[in-house]
């Protein structure tokens, strides 16, 4: 749901951390974090439709946030689409501020066009937060 691309995902998998958010028996919402050296980056975050807006989104954030800054990370860092204005919101509620927008990133890296109500992704925003 976060990365429509199975081949960008597999490309960051395996070398990430994977955190779960489960009710009494599923998982309903996922997170994978990247580590490189003193930083880290939010690659997919995830909840399953039915549970999105109750707040496990968020938790699931918060979580991370707090293991990243008891593991030493001094640097988090999120990228979203140009048109998902809601999850850009999100996440400077929680404290990340935009530091970048790569131009036609969802054009060039992705074969099929990804569209948001009814908008097209062109640019990736990139969010940072720093933890020292
Ligand atoms: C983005 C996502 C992980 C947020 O999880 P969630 O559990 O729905 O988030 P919360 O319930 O904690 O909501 C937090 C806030 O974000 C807003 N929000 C963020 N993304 C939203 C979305 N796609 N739809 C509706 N509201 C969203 C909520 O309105 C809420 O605002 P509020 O605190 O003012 O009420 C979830 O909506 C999702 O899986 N979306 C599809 C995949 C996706 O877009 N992933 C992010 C890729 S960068």
């Amino acid at each position: 749901m976060a990365d429509p691309s199975k081949e960008m995902v597999d490309k960051y998998l395996s070398s990430s951390e994977i955190f779960l958010a489960k009710d009494q028996k599923h998982i309903i919402g996922i997170l994978v974090l990247k580590r490189e050296q003193n930083a880290a980056e939010i690659m997919n975050v995830a909840v399953e439709e039915k549970y999105q807006g109750k707040g496990i989104g968020t938790q699931l954030l918060q979580h991370v946030i707090q293991y990243s800054r008891e593991a030493g990370i001094k640097q988090l860092s999120i990228g979203t689409a140009d048109i998902s204005l809601d999850q850009i919101t999100l996440y400077q509620k929680l404290g990340f501020k935009v530091n970048d927008r790569i131009a036609d990133f969802f054009l060039k890296n992705y074969e099929k066009p990804i569209y948001e109500n009814g908008k097209l992704a062109k640019d990736m925003i990139r969010l940072e937060m720093s933890l020292s």
